[in-house]
């Protein structure tokens, strides 16, 4: 493609986002592909000759399309919000234009500074101290096997130069909460500590882990010749946005010497919000946390911001040295490659920086206030309605719900929730998700889409109703 091409195509794609997103709303939520739709339409074998551009656009339209889930609709309210602001949109097309890869200072010098300065940015504005340095990884679950990776090794004192956690004399324990993210129990399988070394810690009527559970734990598993290593702590868990009170978890890691990582992969944005930041009090006692730019905060999709308090100790775990990429600067700069597990890195934070500064912040607090009003409003209609009931703290923007019929309990309380939901989403009209809490299926309802106003919210808990209603007099089978 020339580049008097790309100018060409390149207008009319952007005319094509921006078409997309003016009338997102007309699309209904949830893709209404069956498995292997998509697929089907596909060749098997890709062309041996070049294929229109026409050819490519127009499949766009007829094959890929009906096949999204349109998370950035007003009206999808599943998983979490995974805001696209379209000014991030074009940072994420100049990364992709520029084709610069960050494998070193060298190998782009803005790559690396301007991460530098714009995870600073999000430092300030989430009010952390100086103490912390931030870098981007792709990912929650990547920045929480980092972090394990660096508690392993501060533990075993650079045991990986030696033999590894195979010889080590006691075998290392991690500890988080049930309520905690796959990713963390990913984190620790895949750092090697082993499935009978994950400990799961009670938590409290609120989801929250339980510190003085940790502690009792953590002086069992002492006596029975475990060796403590790491506890993870949530600020915003998965299901219901439970908050682990980190202060007093980060009082058991330093008296019992853990390391502390805090996932506020999806609470953290509301950080930037000065009344919310209770929520993680103490977190200056934690070594490392991770916040999900890619969440609630609005960069698009993937922007992981992960800090530590000692990035010497995380570049001395992740630095690897060749020849090839030393420069004669390097004992002047960052290279970030050896702050994270992959060589080669994207310029995420062209995406960051856009956002940030097309919006401001006050703007950003803004808006993250509204959505919280509106999950607000949500859990009031929902716990002043007969039938239903609002079955955790809504702190954020999560509301967790349940529609219980008189009569109605055990499975076919699940298969009435289950029921009404995929009606909600079959009909196109509104996206949520059910999960499983206290052993029964609840729906959550995660408010904060970009484009999410207060009717939508409304509109939704009319859907909401009718579904259940509808559900209660016919259960259509789940399966
Ligand atoms: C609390 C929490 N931690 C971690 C993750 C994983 O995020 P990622 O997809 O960035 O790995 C999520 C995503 O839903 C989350 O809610």
């Amino acid at each position: 493609m020339t580049p008097d091409e790309f100018r060409r195509l390149g207008h009319r794609l952007v005319d094509w986002i921006a078409d997309y997103r003016e009338n997102i709303a007309s699309h209904p939520v949830m893709a209404q592909v069956a498995p292997g739709e998509v697929r089907s339409r596909l060749p098997a074998d890709p062309p041996e000759r070049p294929e229109s551009m026409e050819a490519v656009l127009a499949d766009l339209d007829r094959i890929v399309m009906p096949g999204i889930t349109h998370w950035q609709s007003p009206r999808f309210f599943g998983y979490f919000p995974a805001n696209a602001p379209l000014a991030g949109v074009l940072g994420d097309l100049v990364s992709t234009g520029l084709g610069v890869v960050g494998l070193s200072w060298q190998s782009g010098p803005a790559v690396t500074e301007v991460e530098e300065v714009t995870t600073d940015w999000v430092r300030r504005m989430v009010g952390l101290s100086g103490a912390w340095s931030g870098v981007i990884q792709d990912t929650a679950s990547t920045s929480t096997l980092v972090a394990l990776v660096c508690a392993r090794e501060r533990a075993t004192g650079y045991g990986m130069a030696r033999g590894g956690l195979q010889a080590e004399p006691k075998p290392l324990a991690v500890y988080a909460c049930a309520h905690s993210h796959s990713s963390v129990d990913k984190a620790a399988l895949l750092a090697g500590f082993g499935r009978e070394a994950i400990r799961l810690v009670p938590f409290d009527q609120a989801y929250a882990m339980r510190a003085d559970a940790l502690e009792a734990m953590v002086r069992e598993d002492e006596a029975r010749g475990l060796r403590p290593c790491a506890v993870v702590a949530t600020t915003g868990t998965t299901a219901t946005t439970a908050l682990d009170p980190v202060g007093a978890i980060a009082e058991v890691a330093r008296r019992r010497g853990l390391w502390l990582h805090v996932d506020a992969a999806m609470a953290g944005s509301a950080m930037i919000l000065p009344e919310c930041r209770w929520m993680w009090d103490g977190i200056e006692g934690a070594d490392s946390l991770v916040l999900n730019g890619h969440k609630w905060l609005g960069v698009p999709f993937d922007c992981s911001l992960y800090f530590v308090r000692d990035p010497e100790h995380l570049v001395r775990v992740m630095s690897t040295n060749p020849s090839f990429l030393q420069s004669a600067v390097d004992g002047q700069v960052k290279n970030l490659r050896d702050w994270g597990i992959p060589l080669g890195r994207r310029f995420r934070a062209l995406k960051l920086w856009f956002a940030i500064r097309e919006q401001g912040v006050e703007a950003l607090r803004e808006r993250l206030r509204r959505d919280m009003r509106n999950a607000r409003w949500l859990a009031e209609q929902a716990e002043a309605a007969p039938g239903w009931r609002v079955l955790a703290p809504v702190p954020l923007q999560t509301v967790c719900l349940r529609h219980e019929p008189p009569g109605l309990g055990g499975e076919a309380l699940d298969r009435h929730t289950l029921g009404w939901a995929e009606r909600v989403n079959r009909s196109g009209a509104a996206y949520l998700t059910p999960a499983a809490l206290d052993g029964r299926w609840m729906v959550r309802v995660s408010v904060g889409a970009e484009a999410t106003e207060r009717a939508d919210v409304a509109a939704l808990w009319g859907v909401m109703l009718e579904a259940a209603e509808v559900e209660s007099r016919g259960p259509r089978s789940i399966g």
